[in-house]
């Protein structure tokens, strides 16, 4: 296949009606297709959107293009669940379909608002020389699914000063109305998140620029994203081209977020921002969504992709996968993350290490699995995870003397985005205890270090199922051990052919 401006913007109806049927089986033969990450049934996924819980369950979008493993024509994906670790398919929700977002219907987000929930999204267009026109679009999705879009944009054009790349509204509601914060650049290309107000959902007006730090800026800020956590705000955007002075980060963009004290939405400010901190510290998080769920939780989601970047399944015509859900939580101002609760009831059987000679080695494990381990302060590990000729492995260095967990994935077979960089490295405070808990899933890590302190995720891609884990070093008092994961029981994710509508 060969993609360019045609084959990516082909409309949905002009593939032969093959087409799908044929991915969805070659994807589905894939070695590197996960267990419990929401994955495309086809072709590319990438920002989950419209994360929400409406009529009782759980719903989450994504971005997907099912037709290739390229940034085409976007759809978003409809998944559904009651637990938040198995997810029903409920096939293409929004379709390019309208002359407002003909060209892909992007990111965006959801609010359940009586008996409905709105859902608020950018509808990308080119015209016929191919200059980009971006519209703030609406639509309502009643409880069976069913979903109208409004027939004017919301927001027809950026104001001026701003170009055209204006996009991925995040939807807030507070005691005034409503309030959209949606992800811009000036004229100048400086990156920016302008603040919007509606009173009623139909009328909105640009209340300013939010006062984000100037060098933390790049030049565009995609999916800007706010969140609450013990009533301090939280946002979450990705700085596109950020200087590596700000903050030095190898990603090709990065994922950054910033604590403040106060916000005042009207106004557009937010009070004494902290510190900008990455948010995940492996190699592939972009674009995380996270909303304050109706117990008050703050749950995130993130595309585990990145722009730009070639990925071994691309030969297989899919890519990407979505981050397991995560709750937020803030301690001394600095964010922790953590899977939800739930994902603990994944977990069949244990494993303890038991270490001789200085190895513990753990085998005939099935592709999904998660290792806790403790190193004491001054010893260092190194975990390998590998298939089971060992012709590939990951590893994942535990360093508590010198304080450093090192994820590298040079050894393990299929090699990508080497461009960037093969390790990935954080540094914590030395001679002190660390603890990890490295959740694997075929060809995905999730290493959340220290209860949540940091967190490094990424993909990575072995010859076979990880099926083997070592760990070996100096491990006198180590302690850890192993869970096997159960199956999936998600009906839709992995197992249906992409349904159009
Ligand atoms: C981020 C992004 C968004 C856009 C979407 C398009 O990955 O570029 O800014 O809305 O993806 O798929």
């Amino acid at each position: 296949m060969i993609w360019n401006r045609k084959t990516r913007y082909t409309p949905y109806e002009q593939w032969p009606a093959t087409k799908l049927p044929q991915l969805a089986a070659q994807a589905r033969q894939s070695k590197w297709r996960m267990q419990h990450h929401i994955q495309p049934t086809s072709g590319l996924l990438n920002d989950p959107n419209g994360f929400s819980y409406f009529d009782g369950q759980w719903h989450l979008f994504y971005q997907v293009f099912p037709f290739g493993p390229v940034h085409g024509l976007k759809s978003w994906q409809h998944v559904t669940s009651k637990n938040l670790v198995d997810w029903h398919d409920e096939g293409l929700a929004i379709r390019p379909d309208t002359p407002y977002d003909s060209h892909g219907a992007y990111t965006g987000t959801a609010l359940p608002i009586d008996d409905q929930l709105f859902i608020m999204y950018t509808g990308n267009v080119r015209t016929a020389d191919w200059q980009r026109e971006s519209y703030q679009l609406g639509a309502w999705m009643d409880t069976d699914n069913h979903i109208k879009k409004l027939s004017r944009p919301l927001i027809a054009h950026a104001p001026a000063g701003y170009t055209s790349s204006f996009r991925d509204p995040d939807l807030i509601r507070n005691d005034h109305g409503y309030y959209a914060l949606i992800g811009a650049q000036t004229t100048t290309e400086i990156g920016a998140i302008l603040v919007y107000f509606s009173k009623d959902l139909t009328t909105w007006t640009c209340q300013g620029e939010l006062n984000v730090p100037a060098n933390a800026r790049g030049y565009m800020i995609e999916c800007p994203n706010l969140v609450w956590i013990d009533q301090q705000p939280v946002l979450l955007f990705c700085p596109q081209g950020l200087s590596q002075a700000t903050i030095p980060y190898q990603n090709i963009y990065p994922n950054m977020y910033l604590v403040a004290d106060q916000l005042n939405l009207a106004q557009a400010q937010f009070t004494e921002p902290h510190a900008l901190t990455q948010l995940d510290d492996g190699f592939d998080v972009y674009a995380t969504q996270a909303i304050n769920a109706p117990d008050g939780r703050a749950l995130a989601v993130s595309w585990i992709g990145l722009p730009e970047i070639s990925y071994p399944t691309d030969r297989e015509n899919w890519a990407h996968c979505l981050s397991l859900v995560k709750e937020l939580t803030l301690k001394d101002g600095h964010l922790y993350q953590n899977p939800v609760a739930a994902v603990d009831d994944l977990r069949t059987t244990a494993h303890d290490l038991v270490f001789e000679q200085q190895r513990a080695t753990v085998a005939a494990l099935n592709g999904s699995f998660e290792l806790l381990l403790t190193v004491p302060a001054d010893k260092t590990v190194t975990v390998n995870i590998a298939d089971q000729q060992e012709s590939g492995q990951l590893q994942v260095t535990v360093d508590a003397n010198h304080g450093q967990v090192m994820i590298d994935r040079r050894h393990t077979g299929n090699s990508f985005a080497e461009d960037y960089g093969q390790t990935r490295q954080v540094e914590l405070t030395a001679h002190k205890t660390i603890k990890i808990r490295l959740i694997i899933d075929v060809s995905v890590f999730e290493c959340y270090i220290d209860n949540g302190y940091s967190v490094m995720t990424g993909r990575f891609f072995l010859n076979a199922t990880p099926s083997r884990l070592n760990v070996q070093g100096d491990t006198t008092a180590v302690t850890g051990k192993v869970w096997e994961w159960r199956q999936s029981e998600h009906t839709g994710v992995d197992n249906n052919e992409t349904k159009i509508k």
